[in-house]
């Protein structure tokens, strides 16, 4: 369970992936913070439920940084 998105959990218990979470492990740092700044922004908006754009807005530069940083890190 290290960044691989919901999907094995969702498929484990037999859920269908009406919100599916992306796997994020292999990403690199750069572009988790564009992202979750265009998910803040409002360019980007294709979160079900706009999950990512509801936490996003809570988040400052340095929390969006700090999170982009441990995710590109997880293996
Ligand atoms: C630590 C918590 C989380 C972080 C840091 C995070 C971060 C991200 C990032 C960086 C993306 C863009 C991925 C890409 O472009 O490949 C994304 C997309 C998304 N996330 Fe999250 N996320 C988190 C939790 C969740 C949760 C709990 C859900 C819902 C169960 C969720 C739902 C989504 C959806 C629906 C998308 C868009 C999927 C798509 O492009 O098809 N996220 N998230």
């Amino acid at each position: 369970m290290a960044g691989e998105g919901n999907l094995p959990l969702l498929q484990s218990i037999g859920a269908s992936p009406v919100v599916e979470a992306p796997a994020l492990e292999s990403q690199h740092a750069a572009y988790i913070v564009k992202q979750l700044k265009a998910f803040r922004d409002g360019t980007r908006n294709n979160d079900v439920g706009k999950i990512m754009r509801n936490i996003s807005k809570e988040m400052t530069n340095e929390e969006i940084e700090a999170v982009a940083e441990y995710i590109a890190n997880l293996h």
